[in-house]
């Protein structure tokens, strides 16, 4: 039997606690991005858009998995019974455990479909995470990798020193497991809508669909499989079998994608004063340049005015000036965030929001954030004027791990 509680006022209040929120909106941010920069009306797309997304991975209130149409490796990624008990409404069941994870501890801050537009969002700085960009920033795995789950774990057991994401350590692991599905979930969805919009222009939607073999939708059950060369699946349905494929197999690559981290050859440690002196000579240095963006001994300082790539993909990368208030009006009306440059992080201190540990920061240096403007740095097998050794690596780390003591 379902106990129905709204215990939290606030959230209750923000969702109704109830089960009338039928529909995930759709991106039309990102429809807007590619109506300026194709010249094409999005509405067409979006509508047929909104159908694939809504059969293959169903509503708010009941998730699906298009398991049928992918390989065994990419259908056990997500667990559909977990999605269940992350996704709903808020409720608890009679033996205690809880309904509607993701609308009880993020939505107010990550919105229902993930976009990072919750009502709290606006306030916080740096904004909840858009997840339907796909692009996390802490992270084990290569710089253009998907996490690895493990990093989804790390980042909801931690939290994120110094910003507003909080520290979700008290609840138990099998709610934890939920909500990184839901997570991966809500990313793989927003990622499809993106990929699926963006080739609907490369199809031909304007004002009106395209002839019907090239109109985007899901393959029917008795479509041939795509082998034989039977007239029976579209080019629009192949297309958008193949999108929802590619950006799920990403995430089942993600634990092969994973940066070894080689041991240092050399003493490097916090405690040997020359690896220290070593990583801050490194660290001004013109192959690292840390200090051009994090500022001397890393005081947050230097003068950089840069955005992030969500942030630039709605204002430099169309032309137009994040600070041009009615340039950005009308994508600040399609539901983008005020744009707020992004600031390199004061590392004095050693507050860290992705870890301070010597491997996370080997992995940070060797990757730099995904979606940011810090940059990845080579690892080079001997000393050159391209990249860094992993010695020297090491250094650095040693010195940024420095910074934070007293
Ligand atoms: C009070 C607001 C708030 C709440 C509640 C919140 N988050 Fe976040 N979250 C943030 C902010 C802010 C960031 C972005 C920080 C940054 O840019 O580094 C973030 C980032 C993230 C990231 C991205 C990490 C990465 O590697 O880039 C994930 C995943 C995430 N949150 C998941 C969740 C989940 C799941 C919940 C609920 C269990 C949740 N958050 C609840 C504010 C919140
Ligand atoms: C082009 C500018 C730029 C350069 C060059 C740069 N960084 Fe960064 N770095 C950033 C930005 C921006 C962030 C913040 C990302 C965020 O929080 O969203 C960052 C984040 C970091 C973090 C993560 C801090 C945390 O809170 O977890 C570390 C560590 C770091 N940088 C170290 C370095 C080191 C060491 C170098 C030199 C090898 C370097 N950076 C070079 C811009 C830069």
């Amino acid at each position: 039997m379902l106990l129905i509680v709204c215990s939290l006022p606030l959230v209750a209040m923000l969702t109704g606690c109830d089960a009338k929120i039928e529909q995930f909106a759709s991106n039309t941010l990102y429809s807007l991005t590619l109506a300026e920069s194709r010249s094409a009306s999005m509405d067409a797309a979006q509508t047929d858009t909104s159908a694939v997304l809504q059969q293959a991975f169903g509503t708010p209130n009941d998730p699906k998995w298009p398991s049928d149409m992918l390989s065994e490796s990419a259908r056990s990624l997500i667990d559909v019974d977990r999605l269940h008990r992350a996704a709903g409404p808020i409720s608890s069941l009679q033996d205690g455990s809880h309904l509607g994870l993701y609308r009880e501890h993020c939505v107010h801050c990550h919105g229902l479909s993930g976009d990072g537009f919750g009502p709290t969002s606006l306030a916080l700085n740096p904004y909840p995470r858009d997840f339907r960009h796909g692009i996390f920033k802490w992270k084990s795995t290569r710089r253009n990798a998907k996490p690895t789950r493990q990093d989804l774990r790390r980042t909801l057991v931690h939290g994120e020193a110094g910003t507003a994401m909080p520290s979700f350590s008290v609840l138990p692991d099998d709610e934890l497991d939920a909500l990184v599905d839901y997570v991966i979930y809500l990313s793989i969805r927003g990622e499809v809508e993106r990929e699926l919009l963006a080739a609907a222009v490369e199809l031909g939607y304007d004002e009106t669909p395209p002839e019907a073999e090239l109109q985007i939708r899901l393959p029917l059950a008795g479509d041939a499989p795509p082998a034989s060369d039977s007239q029976a699946t579209s080019e629009g349905a192949e297309a958008t079998a193949e999108i929802i494929q590619e950006v799920i197999n990403e995430w089942v690559a993600a634990e092969d994608a994973v940066v070894e981290v080689p041991a240092a050859t050399t003493v490097s440690s916090t405690s040997d004063a020359d690896a220290i002196e070593r990583g801050r000579e490194l660290f001004h240095g013109q192959i690292a340049n840390c200090v051009g963006c994090h500022g001397p001994q890393g005081n947050g300082e230097a003068v950089t005015l840069d955005y992030d790539d969500w942030t630039k993909e709605y204002s430099t990368r169309l032309g137009l000036t994040p600070t041009d208030r009615d340039a950005m009006k009308p994508f600040r009306r399609a539901g983008a965030p005020k744009p707020r440059p992004i600031v390199p992080r004061r590392l004095q201190g050693g507050v860290f929001r992705g870890g301070g540990d010597g491997e996370t920061l080997y992995r940070r240096i060797t990757q730099g954030v995904a979606g940011t403007p810090m940059p990845s740095l080579e690892v080079t097998e001997t000393e050159s004027g391209k990249g860094l050794t992993s010695d020297q690596v090491w250094d650095l780390v040693h010195y940024v791990q420095s910074l934070g003591k007293p």
